[in-house]
Protein backbone atom coordinates (compact mmCIF):
# COMPACT_ATOMS: atom_id res chain seq x y z
CA UNK A 1 0.00 0.00 0.00
CA UNK A 2 1.35 3.51 -0.64
CA UNK A 3 1.71 6.00 1.66
CA UNK A 4 -1.02 8.72 0.78
CA UNK A 5 -0.04 12.43 1.10
CA UNK A 6 -3.95 14.58 0.67
CA UNK A 7 -4.72 17.81 0.05
CA UNK A 8 -7.89 19.18 1.16
CA UNK A 9 -7.92 22.57 0.07
CA UNK A 10 -11.62 22.96 1.18
CA UNK A 11 -13.71 26.08 0.36
CA UNK A 12 -10.64 28.49 -0.71
CA UNK A 13 -8.61 29.43 -3.51
CA UNK A 14 -9.62 30.97 -7.27
CA UNK A 15 -8.45 29.38 -10.20
CA UNK A 16 -5.76 31.27 -11.01
CA UNK A 17 -4.44 30.81 -7.31
CA UNK A 18 -5.27 26.98 -7.57
CA UNK A 19 -3.06 26.57 -11.18
CA UNK A 20 -0.33 28.12 -9.55
CA UNK A 21 -0.68 26.07 -6.63
CA UNK A 22 -0.59 22.78 -8.40
CA UNK A 23 1.57 23.57 -10.62
CA UNK A 24 4.45 24.34 -8.05
CA UNK A 25 3.17 20.55 -5.92
CA UNK A 26 4.23 19.33 -9.26
CA UNK A 27 7.80 20.61 -9.88
CA UNK A 28 8.71 20.53 -6.50
CA UNK A 29 8.38 17.17 -5.59
CA UNK A 30 8.05 14.69 -8.79
CA UNK A 31 11.94 14.13 -9.02
CA UNK A 32 11.85 13.21 -5.63
CA UNK A 33 8.52 11.75 -4.73
CA UNK A 34 9.26 7.98 -3.85
CA UNK A 35 7.72 5.37 -5.53
CA UNK A 36 5.55 4.32 -2.03
CA UNK A 37 4.32 7.69 -2.09
CA UNK A 38 1.04 8.84 -3.64
CA UNK A 39 0.34 12.33 -4.19
CA UNK A 40 -3.84 13.83 -3.92
CA UNK A 41 -5.03 17.18 -4.20
CA UNK A 42 -8.65 17.92 -3.22
CA UNK A 43 -9.68 20.97 -4.97
CA UNK A 44 -12.84 23.01 -4.52
CA UNK A 45 -15.01 21.78 -7.71
CA UNK A 46 -14.37 24.51 -9.54
CA UNK A 47 -10.80 23.86 -9.52
CA UNK A 48 -11.19 19.90 -10.60
CA UNK A 49 -10.15 20.41 -14.37
CA UNK A 50 -7.98 22.70 -13.84
CA UNK A 51 -5.77 20.62 -10.95
CA UNK A 52 -6.50 17.62 -13.01
CA UNK A 53 -4.46 18.79 -16.34
CA UNK A 54 -1.62 19.62 -14.47
CA UNK A 55 -1.16 16.63 -12.67
CA UNK A 56 -3.42 13.73 -14.24
CA UNK A 57 -0.67 13.07 -16.53
CA UNK A 58 1.74 11.92 -13.62
CA UNK A 59 2.33 9.28 -12.40
CA UNK A 60 0.97 9.02 -8.37
CA UNK A 61 -0.59 12.16 -8.48
CA UNK A 62 -4.53 11.73 -8.16
CA UNK A 63 -7.60 14.17 -7.81
CA UNK A 64 -10.16 13.82 -5.68
CA UNK A 65 -13.54 15.41 -5.01
CA UNK A 66 -14.67 17.05 -1.39
CA UNK A 67 -18.27 15.90 -1.82
CA UNK A 68 -20.82 14.56 -3.98
CA UNK A 69 -24.66 13.21 -3.66
CA UNK A 70 -25.13 9.79 -3.48
CA UNK A 71 -26.86 9.85 -6.73
CA UNK A 72 -26.36 9.05 -10.33
CA UNK A 73 -27.97 11.80 -11.70
CA UNK A 74 -31.22 14.07 -11.28
CA UNK A 75 -33.39 17.51 -9.92
CA UNK A 76 -30.79 18.01 -6.87
CA UNK A 77 -29.82 21.69 -7.46
CA UNK A 78 -26.68 22.33 -6.32
CA UNK A 79 -24.93 19.40 -5.86
CA UNK A 80 -22.46 17.07 -7.50
CA UNK A 81 -22.46 13.14 -8.66
CA UNK A 82 -19.82 10.58 -8.57
CA UNK A 83 -20.30 10.36 -12.27
CA UNK A 84 -19.52 14.00 -12.58
CA UNK A 85 -16.41 13.27 -10.02
CA UNK A 86 -15.06 10.93 -12.43
CA UNK A 87 -15.78 12.19 -15.47
CA UNK A 88 -13.34 15.17 -14.68
CA UNK A 89 -10.70 12.44 -13.49
CA UNK A 90 -11.14 12.47 -10.10
CA UNK A 91 -10.73 8.65 -8.71
CA UNK A 92 -11.38 9.77 -4.90
CA UNK A 93 -13.78 11.14 -2.62
CA UNK A 94 -14.27 12.36 0.81
CA UNK A 95 -17.03 11.18 2.75
CA UNK A 96 -18.12 12.17 6.69
CA UNK A 97 -15.71 15.14 7.11
CA UNK A 98 -15.90 16.83 10.22
CA UNK A 99 -16.91 20.47 8.38
CA UNK A 100 -19.83 18.48 6.70
CA UNK A 101 -21.11 16.82 9.98
CA UNK A 102 -20.46 19.28 11.75
CA UNK A 103 -21.71 22.04 9.91
CA UNK A 104 -23.53 21.20 7.09
CA UNK A 105 -25.44 18.67 9.64
CA UNK A 106 -24.99 15.62 7.46
CA UNK A 107 -25.88 12.34 9.60
CA UNK A 108 -24.87 8.55 9.66
CA UNK A 109 -27.88 7.13 7.27
CA UNK A 110 -26.70 10.06 5.03
CA UNK A 111 -23.44 9.57 5.03
CA UNK A 112 -23.46 5.60 4.51
CA UNK A 113 -25.19 6.07 1.36
CA UNK A 114 -22.96 8.19 0.19
CA UNK A 115 -20.54 5.70 0.78
CA UNK A 116 -22.61 3.07 -1.16
CA UNK A 117 -23.38 5.13 -3.74
CA UNK A 118 -19.63 6.22 -4.60
CA UNK A 119 -18.03 2.81 -4.31
CA UNK A 120 -20.57 1.98 -7.24
CA UNK A 121 -19.55 4.53 -9.16
CA UNK A 122 -16.23 3.75 -8.66
CA UNK A 123 -14.70 6.09 -6.74
CA UNK A 124 -12.27 5.28 -3.86
CA UNK A 125 -13.84 7.06 -0.44
CA UNK A 126 -11.68 8.14 1.90
CA UNK A 127 -13.80 7.70 5.26
CA UNK A 128 -13.48 10.68 7.96
CA UNK A 129 -13.96 9.87 11.52
CA UNK A 130 -13.48 11.43 14.87
CA UNK A 131 -14.22 12.58 18.02
CA UNK A 132 -15.02 16.29 19.69
CA UNK A 133 -13.27 17.65 22.73
CA UNK A 134 -16.63 17.46 24.80
CA UNK A 135 -16.53 13.23 23.49
CA UNK A 136 -12.53 12.90 24.74
CA UNK A 137 -13.10 14.46 27.63
CA UNK A 138 -16.11 12.28 28.42
CA UNK A 139 -13.38 9.41 27.75
CA UNK A 140 -15.93 8.06 24.57
CA UNK A 141 -13.18 8.09 21.82
CA UNK A 142 -13.91 4.61 21.13
CA UNK A 143 -17.23 4.88 21.49
CA UNK A 144 -17.44 7.68 19.01
CA UNK A 145 -15.16 6.17 16.53
CA UNK A 146 -16.71 2.78 16.45
CA UNK A 147 -20.05 4.25 15.71
CA UNK A 148 -19.33 6.41 13.32
CA UNK A 149 -17.23 3.06 11.47
CA UNK A 150 -20.26 1.45 12.23
CA UNK A 151 -22.76 3.17 10.87
CA UNK A 152 -21.47 4.75 7.81
CA UNK A 153 -20.00 1.78 6.65
CA UNK A 154 -22.76 -0.56 7.33
CA UNK A 155 -23.58 -0.87 3.53
CA UNK A 156 -20.05 -1.83 2.18
CA UNK A 157 -19.38 -5.44 1.63
CA UNK A 158 -16.63 -7.56 3.54
CA UNK A 159 -14.77 -8.41 0.62
CA UNK A 160 -14.29 -5.17 -0.43
CA UNK A 161 -10.91 -4.41 -2.61
CA UNK A 162 -9.16 -2.56 0.33
CA UNK A 163 -7.56 0.30 -2.28
CA UNK A 164 -11.16 1.23 -2.48
CA UNK A 165 -11.79 2.40 1.21
CA UNK A 166 -9.54 4.62 3.47
CA UNK A 167 -9.89 5.96 6.73
CA UNK A 168 -9.04 9.61 7.61
CA UNK A 169 -8.94 10.12 11.49
CA UNK A 170 -9.72 13.95 12.37
CA UNK A 171 -10.04 14.50 16.02
CA UNK A 172 -12.41 17.71 15.34
CA UNK A 173 -10.38 19.54 17.97
CA UNK A 174 -7.06 19.07 16.39
CA UNK A 175 -8.44 20.34 12.91
CA UNK A 176 -7.30 23.92 12.26
CA UNK A 177 -6.47 24.76 15.62
CA UNK A 178 -2.66 24.28 15.39
CA UNK A 179 -3.26 21.38 18.39
CA UNK A 180 -2.09 18.57 16.91
CA UNK A 181 -2.96 14.84 18.80
CA UNK A 182 0.20 13.61 20.39
CA UNK A 183 1.60 10.63 19.48
CA UNK A 184 -0.28 8.31 21.96
CA UNK A 185 -3.32 9.60 20.82
CA UNK A 186 -2.58 8.67 17.27
CA UNK A 187 -1.29 5.40 18.26
CA UNK A 188 -4.32 4.54 20.17
CA UNK A 189 -7.25 5.80 17.73
CA UNK A 190 -5.00 3.88 14.49
CA UNK A 191 -4.61 0.66 16.48
CA UNK A 192 -8.49 1.04 17.47
CA UNK A 193 -9.60 1.65 13.65
CA UNK A 194 -7.19 -1.11 12.34
CA UNK A 195 -8.63 -3.94 14.44
CA UNK A 196 -12.27 -2.65 13.56
CA UNK A 197 -11.67 -3.08 9.70
CA UNK A 198 -9.81 -6.52 10.62
CA UNK A 199 -12.87 -7.70 12.08
CA UNK A 200 -15.10 -6.28 9.79
CA UNK A 201 -13.46 -6.56 6.13
CA UNK A 202 -11.41 -9.40 4.53
CA UNK A 203 -8.69 -7.57 4.16
CA UNK A 204 -8.71 -4.81 6.62
CA UNK A 205 -5.07 -5.07 7.82
CA UNK A 206 -4.09 -3.91 4.27
CA UNK A 207 -6.70 -0.58 4.06
CA UNK A 208 -4.92 2.54 4.31
CA UNK A 209 -5.58 4.59 7.77
CA UNK A 210 -5.03 8.53 7.34
CA UNK A 211 -4.55 11.06 10.36
CA UNK A 212 -5.24 14.54 10.04
CA UNK A 213 -5.36 17.71 11.77
CA UNK A 214 -3.22 20.20 12.18
CA UNK A 215 -0.22 18.11 10.30
CA UNK A 216 2.15 20.78 9.40
CA UNK A 217 5.98 20.50 7.51
CA UNK A 218 7.77 20.06 11.62
CA UNK A 219 5.84 17.02 12.38
CA UNK A 220 4.81 15.13 8.94
CA UNK A 221 7.47 12.80 9.57
CA UNK A 222 7.06 12.02 12.95
CA UNK A 223 3.30 11.73 12.71
CA UNK A 224 4.13 9.19 9.30
CA UNK A 225 6.30 6.90 10.42
CA UNK A 226 4.28 5.81 13.69
CA UNK A 227 2.17 2.62 13.30
CA UNK A 228 -1.25 2.48 11.49
CA UNK A 229 -0.35 5.74 10.29
CA UNK A 230 -0.60 5.07 6.20
CA UNK A 231 -0.92 8.81 5.00
CA UNK A 232 -1.76 12.29 6.17
CA UNK A 233 -5.17 14.33 5.19
CA UNK A 234 -3.90 17.75 5.39
CA UNK A 235 -5.83 21.08 5.39
CA UNK A 236 -4.09 24.49 6.16
CA UNK A 237 -0.47 23.43 5.24
CA UNK A 238 -1.54 21.70 2.09
CA UNK A 239 -2.24 25.45 0.84
CA UNK A 240 0.84 26.59 -0.09
CA UNK A 241 3.39 24.50 -1.98
CA UNK A 242 6.51 25.59 0.14
CA UNK A 243 4.77 23.97 3.26
CA UNK A 244 2.98 20.78 1.62
CA UNK A 245 5.92 19.67 -0.92
CA UNK A 246 8.09 19.47 2.62
CA UNK A 247 4.86 17.21 3.69
CA UNK A 248 4.90 14.96 0.56
CA UNK A 249 8.60 14.32 0.77
CA UNK A 250 8.94 14.44 4.58
P1 LIG B 1 -5.91 21.32 9.10
O1 LIG B 1 -4.72 20.60 8.52
O2 LIG B 1 -6.03 22.73 8.64
O3 LIG B 1 -5.99 21.12 10.58
O4 LIG B 1 -7.22 20.59 8.49
C1 LIG B 1 -7.34 19.22 8.58
C2 LIG B 1 -8.47 18.76 7.74
O5 LIG B 1 -9.61 19.02 8.03
C3 LIG B 1 -8.16 18.00 6.52
O6 LIG B 1 -9.30 17.42 5.99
Amino acid sequence: MKTLIAANWKMFKTWEEGVITAREILVGTHKDLPEDREVLIIPPFTLLKGVGEILLSQKNYSLGGQNFYPAKEGAFTGEISPVQLLDLGCSYALVGHSERRHILGEKSDFLASKVKAGLEAGLKIIFCIGETLEERKAGKIKEVLTSQLEEGLKEVEKNLAPELLTIAYEPVWAIGTGEVAGEEDILEAHALIRDWLKNRFASGDKMRILYGGSVKPDNAAKILSLDNVNGVLVGGASLKAESFNQIILA
